[in-house]
């Protein structure tokens, strides 16, 4: 199997960024948003390649200790070979690194695949936020970790 890489996101990954998020999140960012994400001392962006081409990222801010996740997203011919417990590894990494006393996201209640990964990395839900998500609506499972 190709060898998986995970760097933190460099300015010549923000188109393929871009298409991971049409793909996986509909377009919620555009290359030009990945961009200046990068421009931020709080943004993080740790991607997975292969063969030198992005098929996955995680996306999250860190402000005074606390992270909040944007977005963890896999090509879906990705999926299933490691790349999201990857990714989480990274970002764990980061958030000891840099001292990080807890970390938060939201997620669709359906989404049990993601609920699942939470999990393992010991988030616990904390409360639902009603019809937060649209097209479709959908609540929100808030989910934290506290180190
Ligand atoms: C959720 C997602 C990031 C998981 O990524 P992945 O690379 O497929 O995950 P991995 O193969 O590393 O699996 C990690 C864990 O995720 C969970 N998981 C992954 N696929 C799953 C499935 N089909 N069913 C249930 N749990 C699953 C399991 O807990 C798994 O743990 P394991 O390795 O001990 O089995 C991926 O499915 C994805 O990109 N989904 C669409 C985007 C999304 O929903 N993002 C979350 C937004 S809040």
């Amino acid at each position: 199997m190709a060898e998986i890489k995970i760097s933190l996101m460099l300015k010549s990954d923000a188109c393929q960024l871009a298409e991971i998020d049409r793909v996986v999140f509909g377009g919620t960012f555009k290359a030009e948003d990945f961009l200046n994400y990068l421009e931020s001392p709080i943004y993080y962006f740790n991607v997975a390649k292969i063969d030198e081409k992005a098929v996955g990222y995680i996306g999250y801010m860190i402000i005074a200790g606390e992270c909040d996740i944007i977005n963890v997203g896999i090509l879906p011919e990705h999926r299933g070979i490691g790349i999201g417990n990857m990714l989480m590894d990274a970002m764990i990494d980061e958030l000891v690194k840099s001292k990080a006393t807890c970390v938060h996201l939201e997620v669709r209640k359906s989404n049990y695949r993601a609920i699942s990964l939470y999990e393992k990395y010991g988030f616990k839900a904390t409360g639902v936020s009603k019809n937060h998500y649209k097209e479709p609506t959908e609540d929100a499972l808030r989910m934290s970790k506290i180190f």
